[in-house]
């Protein structure tokens, strides 16, 4: 049975008090401990407390995310990591990040929030923008939304979207202060059309209000954020998704499914001879701290810590959601919609195999 105890499910058991306490390298830890429990035993007392263990270092994960993921961006912005294991140690640093790939399919999976010129053609070409030479919004366009984008890092989905939707005003926040001075320092940059600010969501006193107002925005997106959550904030962050947005507003949202390759060890998924061809698709999640082992066949993301949920090396979360939890914590929040599983073909050639990524993608209305 896929022990859904590191998701989505196992919610109640996830509000800890640990959480917020425990911080850092400890999840490796927690998640170490629970892997022995549960190994230790198949007892039905026994599981439940491997489960509430490995709850445990879902939540401290979550709790140190801000600073493993500033981490995270500081090695990928050349800085040496040795010297950014606090992130209050030294300013942010505002260059250029290439951590992810930009996110082009958003114009066809996003049609929320796309003009229908591009809905026409979506897989057609955009032009970058350029703040000095285009006009502002235009905000009585029927096509003009205010976006919340959550987890944006260095904006590989806020530029996309802003390309192909020249009327989108984007409030994008991150937890890592280095990801929103790259985003801020790329000359496609324009406060006229994006609003970018630090914001740690796994904070439990409401880090958004104040900043985003009640049923103020028409949209709210989140690309490979949701898997750096644990249940309990998951749920919260769902509550202040619904806060912010308009009657009839959407969360759109995309990332990792239990079904995907790399949550289920060793070379599922995989097959035979890649041939010829690269990369299909996005390249979603991709290139993250630490994730997979390309010397072999081994996609797993790092440590598991119980049922879906994994700790990368560099401390990060990825919990890989699952449909029926997702919808559940949606619906009962108060929202209608649904999400979906999607996959495409990846092309490793250095290891002559074809794998199948699997993905969740979501939509719910208020
Ligand atoms: C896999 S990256 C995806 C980045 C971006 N959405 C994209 O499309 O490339 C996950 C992002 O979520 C951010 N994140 C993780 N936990 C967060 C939290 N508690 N509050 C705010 N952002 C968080 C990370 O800093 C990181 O930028």
């Amino acid at each position: 049975m896929r022990a859904m105890a590191g998701a989505m499910a196992g919610a109640a058991a996830m509000a800890s008090p640990l959480r917020g306490r425990v911080r850092g390298a400890k999840a490796l830890a927690l998640a170490e401990r629970a892997r022995h429990r549960a190994s230790a035993s198949s007892s039905s007392s026994s599981s439940s407390s491997s489960s509430s263990s490995a709850s445990d270092a879902a939540a401290a994960a979550t709790a140190d995310g801000a600073a493993s993921w500033e981490r995270f961006y500081r090695v990928h912005s050349g800085k040496d990591a040795s010297s950014s294991s606090s992130s209050s140690s030294s300013a942010p640093r505002a260059a250029s990040v290439r951590a992810f790939k930009d996110r082009h399919y958003l114009r066809r999976e996003f049609a929320d929030l796309m003009p229908a010129s591009v809905l026409a053609d979506p897989s057609a070409w955009v032009p970058p923008l350029t703040p000095s030479s285009l006009p502002p919004p235009e905000t009585s366009s029927e096509d003009h939304k205010v976006i919340l984008e959550l987890g944006c890092g260095v904006g590989n989905s806020a530029f996309p979207l802003m390309r192909a939707n020249l009327n989108l005003f984007v409030h994008a926040c991150d937890c890592s202060p280095t990801a929103i001075a790259s985003l801020v320092a790329n000359p496609e940059y324009d406060a006229r059309r994006c609003h970018a600010f630090v914001a740690d969501l796994s904070e439990e006193d409401a880090p958004l209000r104040g900043v985003i107002g009640d049923a103020s925005v028409d949209a709210v997106t989140g690309v490979f954020f949701f898997s750096a959550l644990d249940a309990a904030t998951f749920r919260r962050v769902v509550g202040e998704c619904r806060r912010a947005l308009k009657p009839g507003g959407v969360v759109l949202f995309r990332d990792y499914s239990v079904d995907d390759v790399k949550n289920g060890g060793r070379a599922r998924g995989t097959r035979g001879k890649g041939g010829k061809g690269g990369t299909r698709g996005g390249g979603e999640g991709e290139g993250e701290g630490g994730d997979g082992d390309a010397g072999g066949l081994d996609l797993t993301p790092g440590e598991n810590i119980g049922g879906d949920a994994w700790v990368r090396p560099d401390g990060t979360l990825a919990v890989f959601t699952d449909e029926t939890a997702v919808t559940e914590a949606f619906h009962s929040a108060g929202f209608t919609g649904e999400c979906w599983t999607v996959t495409h073909e990846v092309v490793n050639r250095k290891l002559g195999v074809t794998i199948v990524r699997s993905f969740l993608q979501g939509r719910f209305v208020k």
